[in-house]
């Protein structure tokens, strides 16, 4: 992945030999095990950071445009709360029908005039690919906030990241998906980065017109990693270590009788889960409908409200790498 041109009005402090220094993130393809490795110790320091003084300046004097064509709480607030946390301004372009895009403009042009106005830009689009075009025309970093049914790698960082801090591990576990895997953009870049760890069993459980893609399956069969499939939680729940619930993406269908048909085919609640193990996680990359009942939010095997928190002190560590500041 090329480093985006250096600005010659950058300030000095940048430390533009960085790694990942004018870097676009846009898929979890471009992370090996080091690097991970590296975002987690970033993040970890984050998170003292936040707790320790809520904000400070590494970042001050930066801007991050936030270009968000779908609707989105997490993503979207997180990486506003990240750049303000670390002392730096945003440009929050959440309603895309308020910006030139309602008068026809490009998505080249868009990112092109952000990039006059901002040092990095998070975009999230309907369309796969999105983020690859945008970054292709912009001379500043590109982040994909997620592209369609494509890929949403900042979450699948924070997810694994999740599951280091809860876990303490991310080797030798055995990872259940539930629900919409076929549009859920978010298990299809976690399964692609669990791949980076050893001795990981992935299971998909879905219905059968949500199944896994069978792209992803290819890719984490050819490097070696054991997977099945399934139509039901029963069986595979109580090995399961880390249970992975995905909301049915009523907004990626067609046609609506489909979604009625598969909309409630799981639901976690504190019954379904009483084979489970006493140490495991829940996630979730929320929202959620009907999927987790609120039930079983007291639970403390139930980690989707902290994995939102991780999700910030991940997002943290990004813009401080991709702007040369970690
Ligand atoms: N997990 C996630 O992407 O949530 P949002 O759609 O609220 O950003």
């Amino acid at each position: 992945m090329p480093t985006k041109s250096k600005n010659p009005y950058l300030p000095f402090g940048d430390q533009q030999n960085a790694p990942w220094y004018g870097k676009d993130i846009l898929s979890v393809k471009q992370f090996s095990r080091p690097d991970l490795n590296y975002i987690f110790a970033v993040a970890h320091e984050m998170r003292i950071m936040v707790e320790r003084v809520g904000t400070f300046d590494l970042l001050k004097g930066k801007i991050l445009a936030n270009l968000f064509y779908e609707p989105s709480t997490r993503t979207s607030s997180s990486f506003m709360s990240a750049m303000q946390r670390l002392g730096g301004a945003v440009i929050p372009i959440s309603e895309v029908k308020y910006s030139s895009v309602a008068k026809g403009e490009s998505l080249p042009d868009t990112v092109r005039t952000l990039g006059c106005y901002a040092d990095v830009i998070v975009i999230r689009h309907p369309e796969v690919g999105s983020a690859a075009l945008a970054a292709k025309h912009a001379r500043k970093p590109v982040i994909n906030a997620g592209d369609g049914v494509g890929e949403h790698p900042t979450q699948a960082l924070l997810d694994t990241f999740t599951i280091h801090e809860e876990l303490g591990r991310l080797d030798n576990l055995n990872v259940t998906m539930l629900g919409d895997l076929r549009y859920g953009r978010t298990v299809h870049s976690l399964a692609r980065l669990l791949t980076r760890f050893k001795g990981i069993k992935m299971n998909y459980v879905s219905p059968e017109a949500l199944r896994m893609p069978r792209e992803v399956i290819e890719e984490v069969a050819a490097k070696g990693y054991p997977q099945s499939e399934h139509a039901t939680l029963e069986k595979i729940l109580p090995e399961t270590d880390v249970l992975y619930v995905t909301r049915v993406q009523r907004e990626r269908f067609e046609d609506p009788a489909e979604y009625e048909k598969v909309k409630s085919a799981y639901v976690i609640t504190p019954e379904v889960m009483k084979p489970a193990k006493a140490e495991m996680i829940v996630m979730h990359p929320l929202p959620r409908v009907t999927e987790i009942s609120m039930d079983f939010d007291d639970d403390p095997r139930a980690a989707y409200f902290r994995q939102m928190e991780y999700g910030l002190y991940v997002r943290m560590a990004l813009l401080a790498m991709v702007l040369g500041k970690a």
